[in-house]
């Protein structure tokens, strides 16, 4: 049973994200040095999109990895930022106007069932999301789903530091400092919750893993900064493979007719 802090009921994690909306981008900046702006950086240079097919950003709050990608493909490409929260989609829209990005549209979805139909996307990404979705599993499942053959599923999330000096630093600041700072500036305690889901979210091998229980193959992924976060990538089979596994799943669940006796 998970503890009133790490409770992901989709109510009181709406409630949470648009309590600290005002404040999400500054403090995102802020307490991270704006590093996490050259992480959704580095996540476009690593996963370039390519010039034709839509991309999908789930839970894109104030919309800035739907930005960056928009960025990363000259913005040539329809961008969708997709979330629940009514009030980081506001922040989102007010942003890409600011940008001019005509091509980029935010609309209010629930990552675990996204209203898009099956190979739709060249590529749909989560930065910071995934681990936030009640049931992450099945977030995780429909990203798949709506993933074109051959699209790539992309995840860059907080990770648990390694072990040097630097990482255990960071650490303590993380446990320690941040929530600190996050509620005196925000008002919330949203910024308490943040360190105790990361470290009780699977990550590295253990989320790479899960990535290929959803079907995902050629998996591989990337930690940034003492793996403060970690970037995880994973393609959708192309249409043919997935016939193949498809039938082979069919042959080795069949059941043969027995000889008769
Ligand atoms: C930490 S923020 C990340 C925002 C953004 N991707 C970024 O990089 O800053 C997590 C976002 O996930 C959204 N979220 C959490 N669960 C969701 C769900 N089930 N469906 C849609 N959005 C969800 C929240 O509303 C919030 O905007």
């Amino acid at each position: 049973m998970s503890t009133p802090l790490l409770d992901k009921s989709e109510t009181r994690i709406r409630r949470m994200f648009g309590a600290i909306a005002p404040t999400y981008d500054l403090l995102n900046h802020v307490l991270s040095c704006n590093v996490d702006r050259y992480w959704r950086w580095k996540t476009t240079r690593l996963v370039p999109p390519a010039r034709k097919g839509a991309i999908l950003d789930v839970c894109t709050g104030t919309g800035d990895l739907a930005l960056a990608y928009w960025r990363a493909a000259g913005g040539q490409v329809n961008v969708i930022g997709a979330d629940f929260c009514s009030e980081m989609l506001s922040l989102a829209r007010r942003k890409a106007a600011r940008k001019r990005a005509s091509n980029v549209r935010f609309v209010q979805a629930d990552a675990q069932n996204l209203p898009f139909a099956a190979n739709q996307f060249q590529i749909v990404c989560v930065a910071f999301g995934l681990r936030n979705i009640s049931d992450y599993r099945r977030g995780l499942a429909e990203m798949v789903r709506v993933a074109q053959p051959t699209g790539q599923v992309v995840i860059l999330e907080f990770s648990r530091p390694s072990n040097s000096l630097w990482g255990r630093l960071y650490c303590w600041y993380f446990r320690r400092i941040l929530p600190c700072v996050g509620q005196l500036i925000s008002g919330h305690s949203a910024y308490h919750y943040l360190p105790a889901s990361v470290l009780e979210f699977p990550d590295g091998e253990a989320l790479a893993q899960e990535m290929r229980q959803a079907g995902l193959e050629n998996v591989w992924f990337r930690p940034f900064a003492f793996r403060i976060a970690t970037l995880y990538v994973g393609t959708k089979p192309g249409a043919s493979q997935q016939a193949r596994a498809s039938t082979a799943a069919t042959q080795k669940h069949q059941v043969l007719p027995r000889a008769m006796p």
